[in-house]
């Protein structure tokens, strides 16, 4: 369990965690997403007590990370894969962290089964490939066999198999009941891993709520309609109190919040004929920058055409 209480955190004038206030359960994977610039690494840092906060609490199993007898054995933590001493084999790295955290060596070549280093425990990290710095990170994260796991953007600059992996391990320590919190800025990535979802932007908490609510609450649906009197069933829609959007082709509408039944039944009461009706979706991505919108760091201007 992960607790924080109106957590703030600021860089002289700039606020980059806005009184946060969370629960981060056991049992499950909690997706900690946001738009870059969002606060999301500041937050764990905290957690980890590597920051302290300018306001507000945060706890691991109801203690302060300074405050844990064992830090290593109640949380392991991949913040930066690359932030490791290049000069060390990949076994005395880990070596030195079991001795100086009271681990036993025996562990070592234990987690490096578990990431698949076996193989390479003898050579230097200077020359890891990301994918390999990455699961040496994740090595030492495990080491303490700890309740509590945090990963910050794992994923980033992976190939496809280094990507199946680590959602397949984080799936299964959830899986053994852990607390486990990973961050992305994909809300493709976060479906596929998470069951739950925290979602900041500009370090203010914009929703906390399972991946599934996420997805029936904030999936937008509209209607594409191609028909040569598209007009027309433009305007018998926004009687009826839909939005209507101009499509590419003065045939082509996109018609929100009204479903393509009732548009169907619509465009009959009114002898309007239809070449194409077709319920859209919008991605989980698009969800996801709609529920962000404004609280993006650096926005691009809409390009018109
Ligand atoms: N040490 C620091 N000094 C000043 N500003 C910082 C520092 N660390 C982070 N920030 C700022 O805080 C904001 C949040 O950053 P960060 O937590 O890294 O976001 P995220 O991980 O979600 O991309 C950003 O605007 C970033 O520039
Ligand atoms: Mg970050």
């Amino acid at each position: 369990m992960i607790e924080a209480q109106n957590l703030v955190k600021r860089y002289g004038s700039m606020t980059a965690v806005d009184d946060l206030s969370f629960s981060i359960r056991p049992g499950m994977v909690t997706g900690f997403l946001g738009p870059n610039g969002a606060g999301k690494t500041t937050t764990m840092r905290m957690i980890l007590g590597l920051d302290a906060p300018t306001q507000g609490s945060v706890t691991v199993a109801g203690r302060s990370y300074r405050d844990l007898p064992a830090p290593m054995r109640e949380v392991g933590a991949l913040l930066d894969a690359q932030a490791l001493q290049g000069g060390r084999r990949a076994y005395d790295h880990l070596l030195c962290l079991a001795a100086s955290n009271g681990i036993p060596a025996s562990r070592v070549n234990e987690v490096l089964g578990m990431v698949g280093l076996e193989g390479v425990a003898d050579r230097r990290a200077k020359g890891f490939s990301l994918g390999m710095s990455q699961r040496l990170g994740i090595a030492s994260a495990l080491l303490g066999d700890p309740q509590v796991l945090i990963f910050d953007e794992p994923v980033n600059g992976l190939d496809p198999d280094g990507i199946h992996w680590i959602r397949t391990l984080i799936r299964a320590l959830a899986g053994d009941g852990r607390t486990v919190l990973v961050s992305s800025h994909l809300m493709s990535e976060m479906a596929l891993t998470a069951d739950h979802l925290l979602v900041i932007g500009k370090g203010r908490l914009i929703a906390d709520m399972s991946v599934d609510e996420f997805v029936r609450s904030s999936s937008q649906h509209s209607v594409h309609v191609h028909s040569p009197q598209a007009a027309e069933l433009a305007d018998r829609c926004r009687e009826a109190g839909a939005e209507v959007r101009q499509g590419s082709a003065p045939e082509l509408i996109e018609i929100i919040r009204m479903d393509s039944a009732d548009v169907g039944k619509l465009a009959a009461a009114h002898g309007i004929v239809l070449f194409e009706l077709t319920p859209v979706r919008a991605s989980l991505e698009e969800a996801f920058m709609e529920l962000t919108r404004g609280s993006v760091e650096y926005q691009a201007t809409e390009i018109s055409r």
